[in-house]
This record gives C-alpha cells, structure tokens and sequence, in this order.
C-alpha cells in the first residue's frame, strides 16, 4: 500500500531543475489564483486514459505520444494546434492498420511547458545568462531580465493549456477526426524513394474503409468511426504549478493532477528521494517515468515499488530513451529489473531525446534515421526478451519546420535555418512524422506476423 501523501510533500524533498522565485509574494498569490481555477482535465477522464494503457501494456493497444518538446506562448495560434492534432490522427490510423489494434492518442500540449536543463547558465557571444527553461518559467530572449523566472508566467501557462484543450476537445468530437477525412489527407503523402510502399499501405486502408462503408460502418452509423479519444500529457517538472491544480476526485476521494491527463518524471528529475518522484507517486494519473542510460535496476525497482505499489495496470509507463544504437547496452537490464519484480508496465521508445547532435551548421539537430533505428531496436529487444513494445514517443509537429535531417523530403544540414522554430529540442516536421508512422507500421505487422507464427 501506498505511504501517507499530501500534495505539498514534495517541498520537503530536495528539489532539482525548479526555479528559484525571487517574488514569495508574487508566486503564493498565482499559487491561490490557480488552487481556485478549475482542473483542466477531471479524474474520470485520466482514469479512463489508465484503463486504455492497461490495454497498452497488454499487448492489445498500442500508445502514440507526440507534440512540441516545449509549447510556446509566441507561438501559439489554433493552426499550430490543429496541424499537429491531425498529423497525429493520420499517425494513428497508419499504425491502427500495421498493429491491428487500437491507437491511444495523447499530445504532448496542454500543459508541456517546463524544461530541464543540462545547464545552469547559457553564454553567447562571452555574455553569460541563466538558462531558459520553458515560456511557464521565464523567457528566451536573451536578456537578464528576461531570464528571471516569473510566477506569473504560469497563469499564461494554464490560459493557454486550456485555450489548447478546448481545440482538441472540439476537433475530436466535432467532425473533424472522421476516418475518411483523416485518410483522404494522408493519399496525399506519396513522395520519396519509398512512395510506392507508403501508396500500397494507403490504398489497402482505402479498401478496408469502403469495405467497411458497403457493409453499413460508416460515420453515421459508427460513433467510434467520427470521434477520437485524445489525451494531454507533459513533464511535471514545475511542482509549484502541479500542486496548485492538483485537486480530489470525488468519485473516488483521491488526488488527481488537474494539470493533464499523463504527467511524466524527466531523465533529470527522477531520483528516488527526490521531489518529482514524491509529487507524483501520490496522484492517481497515468504516469510515466524516462529512463535514460543512466537508469540502474536498482533505482527502477524502487521507483516502480514507489509509484505503483499496488502494481495496477496501466498506472506506469516506462519511457525508454538510449539512442540509436545504445538501446541494446541499456534496455535489456531493465526489461530484466520488470520481470523479476513481476511489475505492470506499458514501455514505450522515446526515439528524440538519445540522438540529439549538434549539426555541421551549429543547429541542434535529429536524424531521421536515428529516430528510425531507435525505434527498430526497442522493437528488436522486445522481440528477443518476449515483451511488449507498447508504443512510440516523439517530438513532432504539423507545422512544414526544418528541425530534423532527412526523411521523403531529405532536409540536409544547410536547410535547417530555413524554418527552425523550436523553444527547445528539434522537432519532426509533419512529412518525417507520418513517413515514420509507415516506417513503425512495418514494424508491427512484421511483430503481428511473428505472433501469428507462433502461434
Ligand atoms: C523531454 O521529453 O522533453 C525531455 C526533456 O526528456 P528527458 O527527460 O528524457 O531528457
Ligand atoms: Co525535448
């Protein structure tokens, strides 16, 4: 059973990667403004988000999580939104089809705010500042003043997250997601040396809907074929913020975190005494848990026994980022740690944050085919160790930016000034996120062929 919890716990622990607020007065009168705002989402919705990652971490759904490595106040408009929500749909239909199963959705957006950092301090040009750490916190220009975090950043923060909710809320019910409009925008995607591949994938989608569509399964007879279930998730680095909107559900008289659906603990902040760890072990949402090369057996098995104690479905979702090409060295002993603790956990492959380099022109940069080889080895040590490769993490957007190398439409080193617009890591444009999608697509059914075979 779980140990006595209150939200305000965590400010007895020692506390990494948050502010110093240099305003008390200032941060505990946001602090009482957001306590009265009402949760942006509500305990029944992430409950029901839980129940579907049971079904993840079954091996009878498969999880897509996606958006922005930083949400920005500046670049905030319902485009931005709209774009990545359906790039994300057309995402999640090509995997329904490579998985057979059912996509759950969940954004990073709504709440993805908040940034660790490597470091402290940043220096351009001999000048040398505090560190951005996400448009809630302070801003990226590159002043002192600027740099100074501000409480009520927040307050933009949570107007904006539920600006953002509101577009999703109506885009998933309102006509919008309907299946053969999700798949009449991706015919369009016929580019590249593998278009004949992505075309054939698409045009027996195609067959499938018209088949379903002659059989009497159309938008109007079908709810399920017109609405999606979308769900929001971000890193809870910003404890402040987290327990201000934290709130008791009343069906079940526990805590929830008002602030998203899924809230993650970073790579950064997931010490086992630390503050994150604390905050989150005591709200009943999803949550997930980075695991990053530096993750131990040991510290996993307590952070399993500290956040899902009572070991329920669903409740843990392990996010394994190693880079391409490390998955091997790191992966194995974890899966082995899940094992002998006999542990509930959905995994899913954060394929960015491993493979980040800094390019030949100075950008911050991912190849596309590191994204792509990550994912390839998260599935290929799944295979051989007889678990689930529940689903795949990535940091994309609908938006034509030039972020990441490569993919259909080769961006190459020289393109990326030309519409690099992050706040923070670099980005999949919308072409390389659903070329992806074809690209883990294969993986599945190759993994539903081996299923098959044995059968
Ligand atoms: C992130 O997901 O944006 C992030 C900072 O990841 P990590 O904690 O894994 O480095
Ligand atoms: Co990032």
């Amino acid at each position: 059973m779980a140990q006595a919890w209150t939200k305000s716990d965590w400010r007895n622990k020692p506390r990494v990667q948050m502010p110093d607020y240099t305003d008390p007065a200032a941060l505990h009168a946001v602090e009482a403004q957001l306590s009265n705002y009402p949760p942006l989402v509500f305990a029944g919705e992430a409950r029901s988000l839980r129940q579907k990652l049971a079904d993840v971490g079954a091996g009878k759904a498969f999880l897509l999580q996606g958006g922005d490595c930083a949400e920005s106040f500046a670049q905030f408009s319902a485009d931005s939104i709209r774009d990545t929500f359906k790039v994300m749909l057309q995402m999640a239909m090509v995997l329904t089809y490579g998985a057979k199963m059912p996509v759950v959705k969940v954004g990073r957006m709504a709440g993805q705010f908040a940034k660790p950092r490597s470091a402290n301090t940043e220096t351009i040009n001999g000048v040398e500042l505090p560190s951005y750490r996400g448009d809630i916190i302070n801003d990226i220009d590159f002043t002192a003043a600027a740099r100074v975090p501000d409480a009520a950043r927040m307050l933009q923060a949570y107007t904006q997250s539920a600006a953002s909710l509101n577009l999703v809320r109506a885009f998933s019910t309102g006509g919008y997601a309907d299946v053969h409009q999700v798949h009449a925008w991706t015919l369009g995607f016929t580019e590249g040396k593998n278009a004949a591949k992505y075309r054939d994938m698409a045009n027996r989608i195609s067959d499938t809907l018209d088949f379903m569509t002659a059989a009497g399964i159309t938008a109007e007879t079908s709810h399920a074929l017109q609405t999606v279930d979308f769900y929001t998730s971000h890193e809870a680095l910003l404890l402040e913020y987290e327990e201000a909107l934290c709130r008791i559900d009343s069906t079940s008289g526990l805590p929830v975190a008002g602030s998203g659906h899924l809230i993650w603990i970073g790579d950064r902040t997931r010490q086992p005494d630390g503050a994150h760890v604390e905050f989150c072990r005591g709200v009943q949402n999803p949550i997930g848990l980075k695991c990053g090369p530096t993750t131990s057996a040991e510290d996993l098995k307590v952070l399993m026994s500290k956040l899902n104690p009572d070991n329920i479905p669903g409740r843990l979702t392990l996010i394994a980022r190693f880079g391409a090409g490390s998955v091997g060295d790191h992966l194995p002993r974890l899966v082995k740690a899940v094992k002998e603790e006999g542990a509930n956990v959905v995994w899913t492959c954060d394929a960015m944050h491993g493979n980040t380099i800094k390019s030949a022109s100075g950008y911050k940069t991912r190849p596309f085919d590191s994204v792509l080889r990550e994912v390839q080895e998260f599935f290929g040590i799944h295979k051989a160790e007889g678990t689930i490769p529940g689903g795949v993490h990535f940091e994309m957007t609908g938006q034509d930016v030039t972020e990441c190398t490569g993919g259909v439409r080769a961006v190459t080193d020289e393109d990326l000034s030309d519409r690099y617009h992050t706040a923070c890591d670099p980005r999949l444009n919308a072409s390389q996120s659903l070329e992806l999608a074809f690209l883990v697509a294969e993986e599945l059914q190759q993994r539903q062929l081996d299923i098959a075979k044995a059968g």
